[in-house]
C-alpha cells in the first residue's frame, strides 16, 4: 500500500461559496485503489479497539464510514441531516465552514455500552464532527476516537474535537 492518496483529491476554488477551497473527495474515491485504500488505511488504526459500531456522517462521510465498518466487521450508524430519518430522533445544531445545519441520529441507535469510531471524510472548522459526538455521548455511548480522510489543520477542527477528549486520526492534511 504506497499510493499517494492526496495526489487524488482535487480542489475546486471558490466552492460553494467565493473564497473557500474545496477539497473534492469524488476523484478519489472514481479511483478503485485510491478508494480500497483510504478505508483500508482508516480500519487498520481500530483494529481490536473495542470498537461497536462506525457513525459516518451524510452525505461524505457515508461513503468512507459504510466501508470501515464493513472492514472492522462493525454496524454502521447514520448520522443524517434533518428530517430525514423515520424513526425518533435526537438532534443538534451546528455551523460549519459555509452555512448552518442540523444533525440526527435515531434515538435508540447506539446507547451506554457501545464504543463508536466516528468517521467522515474531511474536518474543517469541526463544527459538524463536535456536533456529531456531542449527539452520539447524549446516548451514553463513548466516543473516544474520529477519523477523516482530510483534516484542514488551518481551520482548526481537529484541535477543537481533541479538547473534546477525542483522538483525532486524518489520512493527510
Ligand atoms: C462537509 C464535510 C464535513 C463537514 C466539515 O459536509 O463532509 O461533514 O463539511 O466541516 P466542518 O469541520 O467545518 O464542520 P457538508 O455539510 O458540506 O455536507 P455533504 O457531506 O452533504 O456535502
Ligand atoms: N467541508 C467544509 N469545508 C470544506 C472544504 N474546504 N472542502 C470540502 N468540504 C468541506
Amino acid at each position: 500500500m504506497s499510493l499517494d492518496l492526496k495526489s487524488l483529491v482535487r480542489t475546486i476554488p471558490d466552492y460553494p461559496k467565493k473564497g473557500i477551497l474545496f477539497r473534492d473527495i469524488t476523484t478519489l474515491i472514481e479511483h478503485p485503489a485510491g478508494f480500497k485504500e483510504s478505508v483500508e488505511r482508516i480500519a487498520a488504526q481500530y483494529r481490536g479497539q473495542g470498537v461497536t459500531h462506525v457513525a459516518g456522517i451524510e452525505a461524505r462521510g457515508f461513503i468512507f464510514g459504510a466501508g470501515v465498518a464493513i472492514a472492522l466487521g462493525t454496524g454502521f450508524v447514520p448520522i443524517r441531516k434533518k428530517g430525514k430519518l423515520p424513526g425518533e430522533t435526537i438532534g443538534q445544531n451546528y455551523a460549519l465552514e459555509y452555512g448552518v445545519d442540523t444533525i440526527e441520529i435515531h434515538a435508540d441507535v447506539v446507547g451506554q455500552g457501545d464504543t463508536v469510531l466516528l468517521v467522515d471524510d474531511l474536518i474543517a472548522t469541526g463544527g459538524t464532527a463536535i456536533a456529531a459526538v456531542g449527539l452520539l455521548r447524549r446516548t451514553g455511548a463513548t466516543v473516544k476516537d474520529a477519523a477523516f480522510v482530510i483534516d484542514l489543520p488551518d481551520l482548526g477542527g481537529a484541535k477543537k474535537l481533541a479538547a473534546e477528549g477525542v483522538a483525532v486520526n486524518a489520512l493527510m492534511g
